[in-house]
């Protein structure tokens, strides 16, 4: 018998890099998903393009797992993409058992000075947030959204088939990975939170489509992780050495400070681990599960800098050994 498959969109970087190796560590084959890497507006730190990283991935988890991994590119913000993408890849390997949704970008634009504009909500111009929810509306949700349709109906049919040939019908999983930012309030972040907020009914609607085919659907809603999404400068200077901290850098702190239970951010490899375990449970679908060392229990982003500086406070004493 063939290995299950698992196509893992944006799966060139961070969460998703972690999230296609689970599965292919797991013996899955994998489609290792990348978009073209192009996009001008993007400050994410990689040096080289979603095509390159997506192969060397690709040729990592051959080597190390002795799986199939194939390696395809896709703008899912283009209608027909993510409609193709799974097209492309259930040609290729003939079932597809788990896809999950992963590929995101947030809601940074640059302005005409080349600077990273953000504003706050009743200070955004209109041009500007036009911009914005076009970028995010367009990859997080319409993209996300497609993906789904697509997948969906190719396990349906797979569904279908094994019943008419009398065999029993596996278990089959979507997983999209969305956000705690979806309900945590942000006044910078409100476009971001809206695409991934629209997901969420996603979620529940295509589960109940999908239920009778043995197929769940859930969403796991991670907290800030150290990806290279979370690398770019966060406005933010440490006192000590002048230098503007990451934005994960700056969470990290928060968390030290007590802004979520746990007193870090995420590794891709927290997310991955859930990720892979909650497309395994047969009996779990249409849940919005939230995998973020407990920000959501107190919601860091309105005491931001309260948080930071109880941060640099706290770190400062270990410092001294106190
Ligand atoms: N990092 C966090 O703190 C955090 C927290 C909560 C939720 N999330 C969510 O987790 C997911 C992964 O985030 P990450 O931090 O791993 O980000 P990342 O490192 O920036 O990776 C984003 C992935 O999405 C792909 N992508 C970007 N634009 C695309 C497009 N137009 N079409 C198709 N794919 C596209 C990228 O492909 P290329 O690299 O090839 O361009 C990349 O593989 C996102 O949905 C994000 O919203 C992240």
């Amino acid at each position: 018998m063939s290995r299950p498959v698992c196509l893992v969109s944006g799966s060139s970087s961070g969460i998703g890099t972690a999230v296609v190796a689970a599965f292919a560590a797991n013996g899955y084959d994998v489609v290792v998903h990348y978009n073209s890497g192009s996009d001008p507006s993007d400050p994410r730190a990689h040096k080289s393009s979603g095509e390159e990283r997506a192969a060397a991935v690709a040729n990592k988890l051959r080597t190390e797992h002795g799986v199939e991994a194939l390696s395809l590119g896709a703008d899912l913000s283009q209608p027909e993409a993510p409609f193709d993408l799974v097209d492309r890849a259930y040609a290729h390997f003939g079932r597809l058992d788990t896809v999950v949704s992963n590929s995101g970008v947030t809601n940074y634009v640059r302005g005409a000075d080349g600077q990273i504009a953000r504003y706050r909500f009743t200070e955004t111009p209109v041009d500007h947030l036009e911009q914005e929810l076009d970028r995010v509306l367009s990859v997080n949700l319409k993209g996300a959204y497609r993906l789904c349709q697509r997948a969906l109906k190719r396990m349906i049919e797979q569904a279908e088939n094994e019943r008419r040939a009398g065999q029993e019908v596996p278990h089959r999983s979507f997983l999209f990975i969305a956000t705690v930012s979806d309900v945590a309030p942000d006044s910078t972040r409100i476009p971001y939170g809206v695409s991934k907020a629209g997901l969420n009914h996603v979620v529940l609607g295509a589960a109940f489509d999908a239920g009778q085919h043995n197929i769940t659907v859930n969403a796991l809603r991670p907290g800030v992780v150290e990806t290279p999404l979370t690398s770019r400068p966060s406005g933010i200077v440490d006192p000590e050495t002048d230098q503007q901290y990451t934005v994960a850098e700056t969470y990290g702190l928060m968390a030290e400070g007590g802004s979520q239970a746990l007193p870090r951010i995420g590794q891709p490899e927290d997310i991955a681990g859930a990720a892979f375990a909650f497309t395994q449970i047969p009996y779990m679908t249409g849940q919005l599960i939230a995998v973020d060392g407990g920000f959501t229990l107190i919601n860091g982003f309105p005491n931001r800098e309260l948080f930071l500086q109880e941060g640099m406070r706290r770190r400062q004493e270990r410092k001294r050994g106190d």
